[in-house]
């Protein structure tokens, strides 16, 4: 009798199961034919990329109302977070992907291909769907292109050439939305695009991995000197943003947990792992507190960190450094760089401010918008931005700094004392979070303006810092935070617009983005994270958080990323990702 039970449960479940998974096509293939039908009835709107700003918006647009269409020459989302953890094999890369088809089902149409020009005239967009370099030197090409130039080759492509066609085409639009997000900044640095490996894409994850693998593997050959070992063993990271702090804390986590055991060594003798930042302290936008944490921590972890010190050129098997207040440059033997400083705006960025004219479009950053997230010097008001590629309008901010300089100056002598202006900033910040990323970028020019040394600060100098900011500022940062916020307001304005093409939203109730900031984390190594709270008026608000350091941050990291994981099949590799490295250790392996 239990095994007719057994039985029942089980063709009942499989049952249930295959049932479920009929409808789920049957449901997919109505959709699809559904959208099909009102083909050319309903304004279109074309959204570029696929990654934090797009997905979002692609998943809350209402369909019923508009034909959509995603143009991305990448077909799935990449979960950038979790990317420093896949260059050391803690995560494997398809845990970190998810096809594009799947996130956004049969109603959104999508196609693979690069957007290389756009006409806010004839509403029209061009698409090219091979590597263009004019559409940026930039890591979605690269994605499916050479694999490394270090590695002796552009030949080794991931895709063969195969038989197919695909040519390049013009699509109309009713609503553009930009959400192509950014590339790596080198700064022209010589060497670095020749030498340096990136960290903003999977492929470049990939690469990182085998290059770890391959400096082991060829430290291990009989004939090498105790010096070469040296320098193929020391590896350099530049940038103590957090790219470059979680990819360093990954890396000493591997040589730690995984690479002690099978170069033992190797790893006692001529491992080294080196953080180079120019400014005075790593996650600079971060707490004080934090950073100084993070510094702490570095030393108890064996990463050497070098602050002040500007990396002036990357050569094949060095770089070449300039400390703060010296005109000497030292070289640094070493094998594998990760360039982590920052990132600047796509080629098609740069391509749409200037047809819009450069006078409006002043900003170097990215596309300005109004606040709704409209690219202004677009009349109709049908091309918008978001992500990293966009930047809103940040006069407010600088209306707002001098107001706060007004403010100070209560016996109206135009000049203040930099400190007590300073001090004074920093407790505004609280209440109007914005202002810190433009306080901290401002701080700097203070000090460079102020060359006499008197301490003060007029008008007139403020106002020449904040116009010269003005260009170089994002009023919010570049994160996956407030793409997704971006993302997902703009699904929603469409959605709630009776006339999308009005220039006056206010008339119909609709209300400007608002950013909710949530706080900042970052993975600093040894299972330990670091969580900044400042800035973040909802939970300040109640709880009045202080900055959260080592192990239980480590936990707030770990659950956060897994609820942002977007489906269950991400979520559960990611659970056994974890579980498998944790009790199997990472793979060395090089493939
Ligand atoms: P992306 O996510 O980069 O997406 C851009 C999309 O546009 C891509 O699909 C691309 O293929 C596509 N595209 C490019 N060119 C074209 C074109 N010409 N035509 C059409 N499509 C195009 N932020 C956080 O908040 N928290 C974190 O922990 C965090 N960790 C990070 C870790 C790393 C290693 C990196 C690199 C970034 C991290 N970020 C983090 C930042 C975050 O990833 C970015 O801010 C976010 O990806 C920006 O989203 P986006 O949609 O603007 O751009
Ligand atoms: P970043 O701009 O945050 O930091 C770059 C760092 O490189 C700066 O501290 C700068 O002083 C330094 N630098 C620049 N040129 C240098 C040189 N020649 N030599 C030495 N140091 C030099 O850049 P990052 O880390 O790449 O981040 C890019 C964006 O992605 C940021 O907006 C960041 O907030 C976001 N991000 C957020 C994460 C998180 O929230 N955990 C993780 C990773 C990225």
């Amino acid at each position: 009798r239990r095994l007719k039970n057994v039985f029942i449960v089980t063709v009942v479940g499989f049952g249930t199961f295959y049932a479920y998974r009929a409808y789920q096509r049957y449901k997919w293939f109505h959709e699809m034919s559904d959208s099909d039908k009102t083909l050319g009835t309903k304004q279109r709107i074309v959204v570029l990329g696929t990654g934090w700003g797009a997905v979002p918006l692609l998943k809350h647009i209402d369909t019923s109302k508009y034909e959509v269409i995603c143009v991305s020459p990448r077909n799935y989302f990449l979960m950038t977070p979790l990317l420093p953890s896949v260059s050391v094999g803690t995560v494997e890369t398809r845990t970190v992907i998810e096809s594009v088809r799947s996130l956004i089902g049969p109603r959104v149409k999508y196609i693979e291909a690069h957007c290389v020009n756009i006409d806010p005239k004839a509403k029209v967009i061009t698409c090219n769907t091979d590597g263009d370099s004019n559409v940026s030197r930039g890591d979605d090409v690269k994605a499916i292109l050479p694999i490394s130039k270090r590695e002796g080759g552009a030949s080794s492509r991931i895709i063969k050439d195969s038989a197919r066609t695909r040519p390049q085409f013009d699509m109309k639009y009713d609503i553009l939305v930009v959400a192509i997000g950014s590339e790596n900044n080198t700064f022209n640095t010589p060497g670095v695009e020749e030498h340096a490996h990136f960290l903003k894409e999977l492929l470049d994850a990939r690469r990182i991995r085998s290059a770890i693998s391959d400096a082991f593997e060829s430290a291990m050959t009989p004939t090498q000197t105790v010096e070469e070992k040296k320098r193929l063993l020391h590896f350099v990271v530049v940038g103590g943003g957090p790219t470059g702090v979680e990819f360093a804390a990954e890396l000493a986590d591997l040589v730690r947990e995984d690479l002690q055991h099978y170069f033992p060594r190797l790893v006692a003798n001529d491992v080294k792992i080196t953080l180079i930042e120019a400014l005075d302290h790593v996650l600079s936008m971060m707490d004080k507190k934090i950073s100084d944490y993070t510094e702490r921590h570095f030393r108890r972890e064996n990463i050497e960190v070098l602050m002040n010190t500007f990396v002036k050129e990357v050569k094949q098997r060095e770089v070449v450094v300039q400390y703060k207040g010296s005109t000497e440059l030292k070289s640094i033997p070493c094998s594998m760089v990760v360039w982590a400083t920052g990132i600047k705006a796509r080629p098609l960025t740069n391509r749409i401010r200037e047809i819009i004219g450069l006078n409006i479009q002043s900003n170097r950053m990215g596309l300005l918008t109004d606040r709704y997230l409209r690219v202004k010097g677009v009349d109709d008001g049908s091309i918008f931005a978001i992500g990293d590629c966009a930047t809103i309008q940040p006069a407010k901010l600088a209306d707002r700094i001098e107001a706060l300089f007004e403010e100070a100056d209560t016996q109206n002598r135009g000049a203040l004392d930099i400190q007590q202006f300073r001090t004074l900033v920093e407790k505004k910040v609280a209440e109007y979070p914005q202002l810190e990323v433009f306080s901290k970028k401002i701080e700097d020019a203070f000090a460079e303006v102020d060359k006499n040394k008197s301490g003060y600060l007029t008008l007139s100098t403020l106002r020449s810092i904040l116009e010269k900011a003005d260009q170089k500022i994002r009023a919010l940062p570049a994160t996956a935070q407030v793409a997704s916020q971006e993302g997902r307001y703009v699904a929603k304005l469409l959605n709630q617009a009776s006339n999308v093409h009005s220039t006056d939203f206010q008339q119909q109730n609709l209300t400007p983005f608002q950013y909710k900031h949530m706080g900042s984390l970052a993975y600093v190594g040894g299972d330990e994270a670091v969580v900044d709270f400042t800035g973040s008026k909802p939970l300040l608000d109640y709880f009045d958080l202080k900055p959260l350091s080592g192990r239980s941050a480590v936990y707030l990291w770990k659950s956060f990323y897994f609820t942002e994981m977007f489906t269950g099949r991400t979520k559960t590799l990611l659970a056994f990702d974890w579980v498998r490295t944790h009790i199997f250790g990472r793979d060395i392996s090089r493939y």
